[in-house]
């Protein structure tokens, strides 16, 4: 396994451009089980968990083709040959689930493994369930997988999720556009990824409104079609990136980035002290001579500050003049990054969901690990800011959502390369 090696204390400048959505596209590629026409879309990012989203859609009988270097992928539901998410592919990827919708309400059955334990809480899949037993899917739980029918059809109705979910409130938008009748979604996720998915729909003949807001309404349709679709913006991976000139100072240019993906994230990075403006191609973030000032953060469904950025917005206010509180209310054990930036002399207590970050003037290199995703990238953030080296290890997490840190941090001037294990641990 690859592991990141930094070498902190340079400033950065230069720019860095923005990939497609990696939530966005693992929600649009179950979509094309929704018609037998062929779904292609643009902006792909190049990541691991796209690759394993299109191997469970070929397991399905999807054929997935990679164009122009993965840029465009195009996803053909001719025909379903199996009606089976296994455990294999499901448990590598929690978005594995969004096959279950599409599959019901195309084929009336659909048999898709429970996800099983995961790094940042329990996450279960309940909403999701709840959500299509309300359109009249019949639901059976063995053997660790969810076995759905709906032999006579989905029906639209009226549901009010108790807590938002992105993931459910997809998976029940993709299954009501087949549906008899219309289905009132109410409590939904407003986040972009959603109005992205609804865009997508939309080109292949689905009757939605209302995504963006709390309540979406579709409209049942007899069948889809084929439709070409660009991918949005990663709004995670663009605040990634706008840290990295925030922590190691300098000025970068992230190239398709739109403030309004971010917008609560750009507050809080501006009251840091950081400046942000909009440029033609995108935003421009740099760090002035002066310190960072602390803040408080509360993660929030959108549009409030995401709790996918928590663990990079941390590793900046490890470094900041005072002390600082990150409240994380979306997912449960989300502070696994924290006692990794407190090898690199970072201050942070945890208690609960609240991490009380107390700003100190340097970090010190260090081997660390990463857990999750976004505490990967959070360490190798706070590695540009260290003092000396710090190697990221088990960087396969890194690999899911981030196409080539590496390149587009090093293209901006910072010290970091990968290297394979065995390198790595001798040198
Ligand atoms: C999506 C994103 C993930 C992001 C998260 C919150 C993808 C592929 N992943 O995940 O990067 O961190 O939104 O913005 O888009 N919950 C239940 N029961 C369910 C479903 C969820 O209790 O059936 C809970 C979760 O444990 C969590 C909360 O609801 O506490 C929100 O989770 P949800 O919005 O569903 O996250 P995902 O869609 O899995």
């Amino acid at each position: 396994m690859d592991s990141i090696l930094v070498r902190g204390g340079r400033a950065l400048t230069g720019r860095i451009p923005i990939a497609g959505s990696k939530n966005a596209c693992l929600t649009l590629m179950p979509a094309a089980l929704l018609t037998d026409e062929p779904l292609t879309l643009t902006n792909a990012p190049r990541l691991a968990d796209v690759r394993t989203m299109a191997t469970l859609l070929q397991s399905l009988g999807c054929e997935v083709a990679h164009l122009q270097d993965g840029r465009v992928l195009v996803v053909g539901a001719e025909t379903i040959a199996s009606h089976r998410a296994d455990y294999d592919i499901v448990r590598r990827m929690r978005a594995s689930v969004l096959v279950l919708g599409p599959l019901l309400a195309r084929e009336g059955r659909a048999i898709v493994s429970l996800p099983g334990g995961c790094a940042i809480g329990a996450r279960p899949v309940d909403l999701h369930l709840q959500a299509l037993a309300a359109l009249g899917a019949e639901l059976d739980l063995r053997d660790g997988y969810v076995h759905a029918a709906a032999p006579r059809g989905l029906v639209g109705a009226r549901f009010a999720f108790p807590i938002v979910s992105v993931g459910a409130t997809e998976n029940l938008m993709m299954t009501a556009t087949l549906a008899r009748g219309t289905t009132v979604i109410e409590n939904a996720a407003c986040e972009p990824e959603i109005v992205d998915l609804a865009r997508c729909l939309r080109r292949m003949g689905a009757a939605i409104e209302g995504e963006g807001t709390g309540t979406i309404v579709v409209e049942g349709v007899e069948r889809l079609h084929g439709a070409t679709h660009p991918v949005i913006a990663d709004r995670i991976e663009l605040g990634t990136y706008m840290l990295a000139p925030a922590i190691a100072g300098g000025e970068v240019e992230l190239v398709g980035g739109e403030r309004g993906l971010v917008a609560a994230f750009a507050d809080k990075l501006e009251a840091t002290g950081i400046e942000i403006a909009e440029t033609p191609g995108g935003l421009r973030v740099a760090r002035p001579g002066d310190g960072i000032r602390p803040v408080d953060v509360v993660t929030e469904p959108f549009p409030g500050f995401p709790t996918d950025l928590q663990a990079q917005m941390m590793a900046l206010l490890t470094l900041a003049e005072g002390t600082s509180r990150l409240e994380e209310r979306i997912f449960e054990n989300r502070f696994m990054h924290a006692p990794e930036l407190m090898r690199m002399g970072a201050r942070i207590d945890v208690h609960g969901g609240t991490a009380t970050v107390t700003g100190v003037d340097a970090l010190r290199g260090a081997p660390v690990m990463a857990t999750d995703l976004r505490a990967s990238v959070s360490l190798i953030l706070a590695g540009l800011a260290a003092e000396g080296e710090t190697r990221v290890a088990r960087v396969y997490h890194l690999d899911r959502g981030y196409e080539r840190v590496e390149e587009k941090l090093s293209a901006c001037g910072a010290a970091i390369e990968r290297v394979a294990e065995s390198k790595s641990e001798t040198g």
